[in-house]
């Protein structure tokens, strides 16, 4: 999976009931014993997806080949195409967190297993699974998912928000960005969700009014203003985002019940106040164990997929 809407709303639904499967047991099933290895590769630091793919794939039965740039030969210019080729022959399947949506795309170009996006500059496909699967626990499963309303607010031409974009129109949801003019979403990437959001019965609202995003909302999400590697530009980018910052006042438009959600690391103060994120409907901490259901559902879901196993996924595999 490299991005969001590389499944459809039938398959997304499938990975979150697996995920809600492994969420009640995390041992349901153990799809890499043996145990086979599973690569899980770093251009760009991180601590939930490392530790919760790290964990993951020992909980499947496997083994985390846990590389990083600077320690692999890929670091020192080996091509994609042959990193691909290697692992592939070691591997039953390769996570990827680097810099350009190209350079995954090549990755699974050249793989015979299964390639999953760990984040890239352009998504973060496991981190809005792990949201979802969130909200779906919260909501009384994932079938509520279809309908529920949520709102983006802060860079809207960052991952997460073409993410959300993506995957919430699978989903079925209504989709907002709330974001400053400049920080807005690429077209193609709006139009791509609101195409998906006709299919799936969801609407799309892109807005620069952050107010008008978190109206009645089911749930609002921010993320830091500044993404990895651009810190050294906080004080100018961060200047556009302040009318975005997820604060009481903010909060108070939405629903009653609705949630916070932020895929972390969180800056209290900035994106969001301190009181909502360590609030009582902050659900950032499910947000961030549920990293490691998800994932090990879309892992085991795609070598399902992959060898062809229907016992894996039960009655999933029948609907397909
Ligand atoms: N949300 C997220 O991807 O966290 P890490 O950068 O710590 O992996």
């Amino acid at each position: 999976m490299l991005r969001d809407d590389d499944v459809n709303h039938e398959e997304q639904k499938q990975i979150l009931e697996l995920g809600m499967k492994f969420w009640k047991d995390r041992y349901y099933s153990r799809p890499f014993e043996g145990p086979q290895a599973v690569a899980v590769l770093f251009d760009k630091p991180s601590t939930r997806t490392r530790s919760s793919f790290s964990i993951g794939v020992a909980e499947l039965g496997g083994y985390p080949l846990v590389i990083d740039k600077s320690g692999s030969q890929l670091g020192r210019g080996e091509p994609v195409a042959d990193t691909s080729r290697v692992l592939t022959r070691m591997a039953s399947a390769i996570v990827w967190r680097t810099f350009g949506q190209e350079l995954v795309e090549e990755m699974a170009q050249y793989a015979t297993v299964p390639v999953v996006n760990a984040l890239t500059d352009e998504f973060h496909p496991c981190q809005v699974l792990a949201d979802f699967l969130t909200m779906a626990q919260h909501r009384g499963g994932v079938d509520a998912l279809k309908g529920q309303t949520i709102a983006y607010l802060g860079d809207g031409a960052n991952n997460m928000a073409n993410s959300y974009l993506l995957a919430g129109a699978t989903a079925g949801m209504n989709v907002r960005i709330g974001a400053p003019n400049g920080y807005l979403p690429a077209n193609q990437i709006v139009e791509k969700a609101q195409q998906i959001a006709a299919e799936n019965g969801g609407e799309i609202l892109v807005t620069t009014d952050a107010r008008e995003a978190a109206t009645d909302a089911d749930c609002l999400f921010t993320d830091t203003w500044v993404s990895m590697g651009e810190e050294s530009e906080y004080a100018i980018r961060s200047k556009p985002f302040w009318k975005y910052q997820v604060n009481d006042e903010l909060m108070a438009l939405a629903k009653p019940d609705a949630l916070f959600q932020h895929c972390l690391p969180a800056y209290r103060g900035k994106e969001v106040t301190a009181s909502v994120i360590d609030g009582p409907q902050s659900v950032v901490w499910d947000e961030a164990e549920n990293r490691l259901h998800a994932q090990k559902a879309l892992l085991a879901w795609l070598v399902a997929w992959q060898r062809e196993d229907s016992s894996l996924l039960g009655e999933c595999a029948t609907q397909h």
